[in-house]
Order: C-alpha cells, then structure tokens, then sequence
C-alpha cells in the first residue's frame, strides 16, 4: 500500500507533469509526448492568465457552441483552426520548400474534384458575369524550364465573392472552374473574370468574437490552383489581387511572396479589359524518405 510520502501532491507551479507522469509512454509515444505537451501549454496560459470560474466556464460554452454548429456542411472547427493562424502554420511546415518554389497555401473547403479537361482559351465564365480577364500560366521548374503536361486545376469566387457550389440555384455548375494541361512551353491559358474577395463567416462563436475584437475578417480576392506533374510535389496555391485593400490582412494568413498578382489592363488584340500573368516555380517531389 502507497504511503502518503509516496503521493506526488497537486501543485500550481507542476500541475501539468503531474498529468503527464500518468500517461503511459509505451503505448504510443508520440501521442503521449503531443497530450503531455498540450497539457503543458494549456497549464501554462491558466497560469498566465488566471481565469475565474466564470471564465472557465464560458470557455467551456464556447467550445461546445464550436462543436454544436458543425454538421455535414459546415466544420467550424476547421474555421476557428483557420482563423487563430493554426490552418496555414500546419500546411507551411509540411510544405517547406525553397526560396524560389512557389508557396503552398491551404486548399480551402471550395474545391471541386470533377473539372472535365478544357482546351486552351476555353472560358471558365460561364455566366458571363464580371470583367473579363485573359489568364496566362508559366510552368516551370526551379532552373526556369518549361514544365509540359502538368495538370492544372483553377476555381474562384465570382465578382460578388462567391463560389459555384455556394450558390447552385444562382450559378452554372463548374462556373470559374477550369482544368487544363500545360502544353511544351509549360503554358496554360484561359478566359475568366476578376474575382472579389468576401467575408469568412462571422456568425459563429469564433467569428463573433473576432468581429467584436475588430479583427480583420476580409479575405483580400484570391484565384486558387492545384497544378499536379509528374517528378514534381503537388502545388495547392493562391494568387491574390494586389489591388485588393485587404491584402495585407487576410484573416486565413495564405498571403506569401510571390502570391501576389498583378491584373494588368489587357494588350491590344483581346476583347478582355484585363489580363493576369502568373509563374509557377515546381518543386522537385522528394525522396522518400525510407526508401
Ligand atoms: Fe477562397
């Protein structure tokens, strides 16, 4: 039988070890070292920033209205995960590359796996709706060759910062979705129009808060891409609108160097007001890493 020396009493200052002493590290390390560690954390911020009783418990509301407003169509979980920064500090670290490959963003809840195949110059407005844009892709790798036969998928809002699949009663299906493959010069081009950026939802619990916190809630207009090819790591990125005034606010934190676009007034010979010109630098895909 223990006796009463051999009980590790609760402490403030060691609370959290004296959680992570039970866990049991054989079972599953990792798992163990991640709970011991969020232990540690949430520990230290109640320490820090000592609520009261009625704080704890209107944090604990919060959570449960987090978890109450998701369903088949809506994961709030996943926005608040979005809206702290946590969402693009994930996918950054999993996505490290150098200096000169173009930066992954999240690819966000929008995209839409089913884009038949379209041919070069095709017009992915298929309402008509908005200021039209000539689109030109460069793909390239990290020594400026062209990249052929790369498969590249493009979806965006419309001009009043709406995708398709948000309003299937108001738009055509797959309107401002594209899917192309890059031809011998590593070149995509299509017709579009000038998305505009929106608010992410502020009716929920997080969104609430923020907006009361007057946090930027804006998403500064973004095109979106996924460009697949052979040899090289997936590409999942944003281009944004460098006109747009919340550029350098985005509450989702995707904006990096070199996603920031430039809708220039379109050259003579088109009947598009605008046009857009974007490289991609592809990062070679990597070694695995058991092999
Ligand atoms: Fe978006």
């Amino acid at each position: 039988m223990a006796g009463m020396s051999e009980i590790a009493y609760f402490k403030t200052e060691t609370s959290d070890r004296l959680f992570a002493d039970r866990l049991d590290t054989t079972s599953d390390e990792r798992l163990a070292l991640v709970l011991s560690k969020v232990a540690e954390h949430l520990h230290a911020i109640v320490r820090e920033t000592r609520p009261s009783l009625n704080d704890w418990r209107a944090a604990i509301e919060f959570l449960t209205e987090v978890g109450h407003l998701c369903d088949d169509r809506r994961q709030e979980w996943v926005l608040v995960s979005d809206l702290l920064g946590m969402s693009t500090l994930v996918d950054a670290l999993n996505s490290d590359r150098p200096g000169k490959a173009t930066p992954n963003t999240m690819r966000g809840p929008f995209y839409r796996p089913d884009v038949p195949l379209m041919r070069h110059g095709a017009n992915i407005s298929l309402d008509g709706a908005g200021t039209p844009v000539d689109v030109t892709l460069h793909l390239k790798d990290l020594d400026d060759r062209p990249v052929a036969g790369a498969h590249v998928e493009t979806w965006q809002a419309n001009a009043q910062g709406y995708y398709e699949n948000q309003q299937p009663d108001l738009q055509p299906e797959h309107n401002l979705r594209g899917h192309f493959v890059s031809d011998d010069h590593g070149r995509v081009s299509y017709r579009s129009i000038r998305p505009s950026g929106y608010e992410v939802p502020k009716d929920g619990p997080l969104g609430d808060l923020l907006a009361k916190l007057g946090a930027p809630l804006c998403r500064p207009a973004h095109v979106y891409f996924q460009v697949i090819a052979d040899g090289f790591e997936t590409l999942t990125t944003q281009i944004f609108d460098g006109e747009d005034p919340n550029l350098g606010k985005d509450p989702l934190f995707s904006v990096k160097p070199g996603l920031v676009g430039c809708f220039r007034e379109a050259r003579p010979g088109t009947d598009a007001a605008l046009e857009l010109e974007i490289d991609f630098h592809l990062n070679p895909a990597r070694q695995e890493l058991d092999a």
